[in-house]
């Protein structure tokens, strides 16, 4: 009988990197290519943010969006997110949902009340995590971390194809600053700034196709295979 693998050794690749870097794209592909479970760990925060406006608890209020997020009724099935069991997936998209995420997740107490959920996503036969700090801090043993990275007019521009595509208005000058200041706050902040892991590989996909992306990933995870 084939012995079953610890929990723990259960595979995890991260891809972290900043907005619209096309990691959720990427971390998506890769996991439908290898058959992986996938945890899109911005959604988390943003369905935490869109939470935070339903029940009219303010951005600075640490301890009491921590209880809050505790206490958060999610699901995701199917690529679609619940909260309270109606469907979010659209509105947490939005910008606006997206920058108060931003502000929420400065709070140590809100990240230390995700890592439980984000670590229960870890499932045989392996999880593909994108987000922040995936390969910082939730899954530091990963077996392969990447971090994506793409200039922020590069970024920018995608953003807005996204955005028009799901039916939201968009402005370029706006996107330019609001990615700017994001990246500023996501960088800056002192609980689980974003930046690459020591052991992760960078991969600029400002002249890359999402193909490419995913194709590089798939082979660098694959390099780290035994040869049957
Ligand atoms: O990846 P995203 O744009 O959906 O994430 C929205 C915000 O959530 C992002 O600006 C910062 C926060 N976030 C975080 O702090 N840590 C993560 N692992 C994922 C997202």
């Amino acid at each position: 009988m084939k012995p079953t693998r610890p929990f723990h050794q259960t595979p995890v690749i991260t891809i972290d990197g900043p907005t619209a870097s096309g990691k959720g794209t990427v971390a998506a592909l890769v996991a439908a290519h290898l058959g992986f479970h996938l945890l899109d760990s911005g959604a988390l925060y943003r369905l935490a943010a869109l939470a935070s406006v339903r029940y009219d608890v303010a951005p600075d209020a640490a301890d009491e969006l921590a209880k809050l997020v505790g206490d958060l009724h999610i699901t995701f099935r199917e690529g679609l997110a619940q909260l309270d069991g109606v469907d979010v997936s659209t509105e947490i998209r939005a910008e606006a949902v997206g920058n108060r995420a931003s502000a929420i997740a400065v709070h140590a107490p809100v990240r230390a009340a995700l890592v439980a959920r984000q670590r229960a996503f870890r499932k045989e036969p392996g999880l593909v995590a994108d987000g922040r700090d995936m390969g910082t801090v939730i899954f530091p043993d990963a077996a392969l971390k990447v971090f994506l990275t793409a200039s922020v007019e590069a970024r920018a521009a995608r953003r807005y194809k996204q955005l028009i595509q799901k039916g939201f208005s968009a402005n370029m000058d706006d996107l330019l600053r609001d990615l700017r200041e994001r990246d500023e706050r996501d960088s800056m902040r002192a609980a689980a700034p974003l930046k690459p892991a020591a052991d992760a590989k960078l991969l600029d996909t400002s002249a890359l196709t999402i193909d490419q992306a995913v194709e590089q990933v798939v082979q660098w995870y694959r390099a780290l295979q035994p040869r049957a």
